[in-house]
């Protein structure tokens, strides 16, 4: 069974074909299905930009598709950025500028105010719109430096149970207790379950 990953991003790709290799499907990028399609991320959940996205790429290459939609949402300022938090500040940041942002939004939170969590949706479509969704939770915190070259976006300040930053933590000890991870290991084993 062939299924369409939903993401140009090299980073998700790579990710998501970690996160499937026991799965019994045939993972393909958009680039590899001769795809490229501009999904507008208007909705205002999770589950409404990724189970879109997976839609989209499902009715395209008339196969299953999987999407994600990601955010980190921090307690002291009221659940933002959440579903903005790839813009978070605007276009014109890039992931620097958003942790520059986002530290001097806290600065005078005090560390015990400083909870923050990512959360994430993977939604596995076929092309007659149908759709399974799969959710998981990363608790944390936002710390008051950058830590660790691991990872991306906001890895860096992001404070795990056990006190390293998500960007200190190896591929694998990410995956095993991230929020992608938890949503992804849920969407696998529906395939697996296809499978049989
Ligand atoms: P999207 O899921 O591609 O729409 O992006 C969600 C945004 O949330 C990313 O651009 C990051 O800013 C943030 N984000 C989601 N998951 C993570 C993560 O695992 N590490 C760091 N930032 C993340």
């Amino acid at each position: 069974m062939r299924l369409l990953l939903a993401t140009s991003n090299p980073g998700k790709v790579r990710e998501f074909q970690r996160l499937l290799a026991k799965a019994p499907v045939e993972v393909v990028t958009p680039a590899e299905a001769g795809l490229s399609l501009d999904v507008v991320e208007d909705g205002e959940t999770y589950a409404a930009n990724a189970a879109k996205k997976a839609v989209a790429y499902a009715r395209a290459g008339d196969c299953l598709a999987l999407a994600d939609d990601s955010g980190i949402e921090v307690d002291a300022l009221g659940g933002r950025p959440g579903v903005f938090s790839a813009r978070y500040g605007g276009e014109g940041l890039d992931d620097e500028g958003r942790n520059d942002l986002l530290l001097h939004e806290l600065a005078a939170i005090p560390d015990e105010a400083r909870t923050a969590r990512y959360q994430a949706v993977v939604a596995v479509a076929w092309p007659d719109g149908q759709v399974e969704l799969f959710f998981g939770t990363f608790e944390g915190r936002i710390g008051r430096e950058r830590r660790g070259t691991r990872g991306f976006g906001y890895d860096p300040l992001f404070v795990t149970a056990e006190g390293r930053t998500a960007a200190e933590l190896s591929d694998a000890e990410k995956d095993a207790i991230s929020h992608r991870g938890i949503a992804m290991r849920s969407a696998a084993e529906y395939l697996r379950g296809l499978g049989s």
